[in-house]
């Protein structure tokens, strides 16, 4: 074996998916140099199916990060999303009860390629298919990483590290269990999602409840439609033949909107278990966590890659006055500011998922307070203004 590559950098990002690409890029506009390390391959993290709907915090991340122009012409603008129930559509005007703020519809695949392609034409440095990353001396003030790529092994001295490497990524486990709080709470029902390249059946996003159980319409753009159903947590894809996902999807919607759905074959299908989960805190030594690796949140207030956006807006702004005026307090005080952001989005996401799933443990009477939250979602404004602010985003 060859002996150790040494390399040296100011910030070691372990991961590359929207979270640790972001940073690297927005970091790199201030001339702060980095490493981003990811164990899969480029094609691998492109071809996953994440979410889509962006909070304009996000989209205005994107500008600041100098990928706003794609966006800017296939970023698909909503104003308002449906809430079905009862075999009723009902429209939540965002725009008007938030004074004039919208979601975009953009597919979280899109930004990753918008991040690669900005990464490599500024000859950004990234790492693909690495393994057994490891970090050091986190609570000295020279940490390193070290790993092997193709057999060779490597050392990143660096003066931080960020983990963005998801929620079963290394850099959490590598905090000592004394210093750090886990909250999880697991829901039992998963979701199958399908991507069809057929015309979207709404130009909303419409969230339905339905005694069989929740689902979803989405899409990407206008011939691409992205579908999603609740299902046991013992359903597997073998299940679920294109033909009795349809069924069951229609069956779920109100006529009014399921009369427009058109059917084709599946050019993807998942199912990923509902949960929750924060990590407290997001901070040790010179280790900063972002994005899944310190949260994640049911995704039935799509805000799982908005608070990757967030966090991301926090810790580069920090780390941006450390390198700029030799300010310290940014950076210890990121995970505070950033958790509380989080545990807001994490109670909106889980006030959606309890209002909309269907629980089979449920008594006769938690099924009548579930129904008299929908019905007053839909017949209060002050409500639907409490929906709304929080599904466009709350501010960072
Ligand atoms: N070493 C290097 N890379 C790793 C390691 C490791 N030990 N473990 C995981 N990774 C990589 C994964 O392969 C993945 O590409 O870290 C990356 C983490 O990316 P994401 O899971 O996409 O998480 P994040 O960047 O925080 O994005 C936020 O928002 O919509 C949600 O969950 C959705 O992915 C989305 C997230
Ligand atoms: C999606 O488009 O994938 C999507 C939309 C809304 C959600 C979750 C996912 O709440």
């Amino acid at each position: 074996m060859n002996s150790q590559e040494n390399l040296k950098t100011k910030v070691a990002i372990i991961g590359g998916g929207p979270a640790g690409l972001f940073l690297s890029q927005l970091l790199h506009l201030h001339d702060i140099e980095s490493v981003i390390l990811e164990r899969r391959s480029r094609e691998y993290v492109l071809g996953r199916i994440r979410a889509g709907v962006l909070e304009q915090g996000t989209v205005d991340l994107m500008r600041r990060a100098g990928i706003g122009e794609r966006i800017e012409h296939e970023g698909m603008i909503h104003e308002g999303v449906g809430i079905a129930f009862e075999n009723a559509l009902h429209h939540i005007d965002l725009m008007s009860l938030t004074g004039g703020k919208v979601v975009t519809v953009y597919g979280q695949t899109e930004i990753t390629q918008d991040l690669y392609q900005a990464r490599d034409s500024m000859d950004g440095m990234i790492f693909h298919e690495v393994n057994e990353v490891t970090l050091h001396q986190l609570d000295s003030a020279m940490p390193y990483v070290t790993f092997f790529k193709d057999e060779q092994s490597y050392r990143i001295d660096c003066d931080f590290v960020a983990g963005c490497d998801g929620f079963h990524g290394v850099s959490r486990k590598s905090i000592p269990q004394d210093e750090l709080t886990e909250y999880h709470m697991s829901y039992p029902f998963g979701w199958l999602g399908i991507l069809a390249e057929t015309p979207p059946v709404s130009d909303e996003v419409v969230y339905a409840s339905h005694e069989r159980g929740f689902s979803l319409c989405s899409m990407r753009n206008s011939m691409l439609s992205r579908y999603y159903i609740q299902v046991s947590l013992e359903d597997q894809l073998k299940d679920w033949s294109d033909e009795r996902f349809w069924g069951e999807f229609k069956t779920r919607l109100p006529a009014q909107v399921s009369d427009n759905l058109i059917t084709g074959s599946s050019v993807e299908k998942s199912i990923a278990p509902l949960r929750a989960f924060v990590a407290d805190n997001l901070n040790y030594g010179r280790l900063f966590l972002a994005g899944d690796a310190g949260h994640i949140v049911p995704p039935t207030g799509a805000k799982g890659l908005n608070l990757a956006a967030s966090d991301v807006h926090y810790l580069s702004g920090a780390l941006i006055d450390y390198y700029q005026s030799g300010q310290e307090q940014g950076l210890y005080g990121y995970s505070e500011r950033a958790l509380d952001r989080i545990w807001k989005s994490v109670r909106f996401s889980m006030w959606c998922t309890l209002m909309l799933h269907t629980f089979s443990e449920h008594t006769p009477f938690e099924r009548r307070i579930q129904k008299a939250d929908l019905q007053y979602l839909i017949d209060s404004p002050s409500a639907q203004k409490m929906f709304a602010e929080n599904y466009i985003g709350l501010p960072y």
